[in-house]
């Protein structure tokens, strides 16, 4: 039995877009995300991530393939018990304060009196709206309401947490604010993996373990950050220096520093300096800011179709 938390395996999306005509959303799609992940889908706009994400929930239904969540076939009522979903735009009722809202989705998740109140409160602390707790939504900023509806998500203590774009349409700060709140969410909670869409590197740079990268509905690249920024082609600048000169050069990967630091000890040099340039992700999946990488996936056989 794989125990994946999000395993997909084969899936295709077509939709019918009418006079007999159809539009790929995803194609021949698989991924395997183990439990405690923080991955990043990172996609241009159409690349098929909300698809995808949708697919996951039991939104929309694959025209192939397969989808299992935490063991069990999607779709299912049971997956949603134990996922929290922010969509892509979260909407709610202008009238209503985020305390209230907050307390009628707990109470539609079957939480009630002092444990829901006291889930609120930690939920409203945790995604900075505690002063704002009591004012209505009208009157929230994007960046809060985005925050109010990551509470929302939360509030049944859920094992795996899917976050549609979750920084779209926020200022620097606001984006800032939400990357903090997802590093927060992953410390505090270290067993839900954490899953969420972007198309902006920065922010899986910074936030995630794994990364998916998707374009027109192909899966590219599917493989730990680690892995992607390995040294092998990280670069080097070192300065040695003897009595009588000094040089300075530009290596790449770590077995020609080390086989170079050891010529330069046994000619009498010694070092003055080691700086070393980290690749930065965006590095690491396009060769010409367009051309993405293929990498191994980390898929199991058993994620094959
Ligand atoms: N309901 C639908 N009917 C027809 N085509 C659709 C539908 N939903 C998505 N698509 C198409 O599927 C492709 C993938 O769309 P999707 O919304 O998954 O992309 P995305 O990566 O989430 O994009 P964005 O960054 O703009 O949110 C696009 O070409 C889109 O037009
Ligand atoms: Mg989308």
């Amino acid at each position: 039995m794989n125990t994946a938390d999000i395993l997909i395996q084969g899936v295709s999306k077509q939709f019918r877009t009418g006079l007999g005509k159809s539009k790929i959303g995803v194609q021949n799609l698989n991924l395997e995300v183990p439990k405690g992940q923080v991955v990043g889908l990172l996609g241009p706009n159409g690349s098929g991530k909300s698809t995808t994400i949708k697919m996951i929930l039991g939104f929309l239904r694959p025209t192939s393939g397969n989808i299992r969540v935490c063991g069990h076939q999607v779709p299912s009522k049971i997956t949603r018990s134990f996922i929290g979903y922010l969509p892509e735009n979260p909407r709610f009722p202008k009238f209503l304060s985020g305390r209230t809202l907050l307390n009628f989705y707990g109470r539609l998740l079957s939480l009630t009196g002092i444990e829901l109140e006291k889930r609120i409160d930690f939920l409203l602390e945790l995604v900075n709206l505690k002063a704002a707790g009591d004012e209505k939504v009208q009157g929230y900023s994007k960046g809060m309401t985005q925050r109010l509806a990551i509470a929302q998500a939360l509030i049944n203590k859920p094992r795996l947490l899917i976050f549609d774009e979750p920084m779209s349409g926020l200022d620097p700060l606001g984006r800032k604010d939400i990357r903090s709140l997802i590093g927060r969410i992953h410390s505090e909670l270290p067993e839900a993996t954490i899953f969420f869409s972007s198309h902006i590197l920065e922010d899986i740079e910074q936030l995630c373990s794994m990364v998916a990268l998707l374009k027109k509905g192909q899966l590219q690249t599917f493989c730990s950050i680690d892995e992607l920024l390995k040294s092998d082609t990280q670069k080097f600048e070192v300065s040695v220096r003897s009595s009588k000169e000094t040089e300075i050069k530009t290596l790449t990967g770590t077995d020609e520093l080390i086989t170079f630091l050891n010529e330069s000890k046994s000619k009498g040099f010694f070092v003055s300096g080691i700086n070393s340039q980290r690749k930065t992700l965006e590095e690491a999946l396009f060769r010409d800011g367009n051309s993405p990488i293929k990498i191994a996936r980390t898929n199991s056989p058993e994620a094959q179709p």
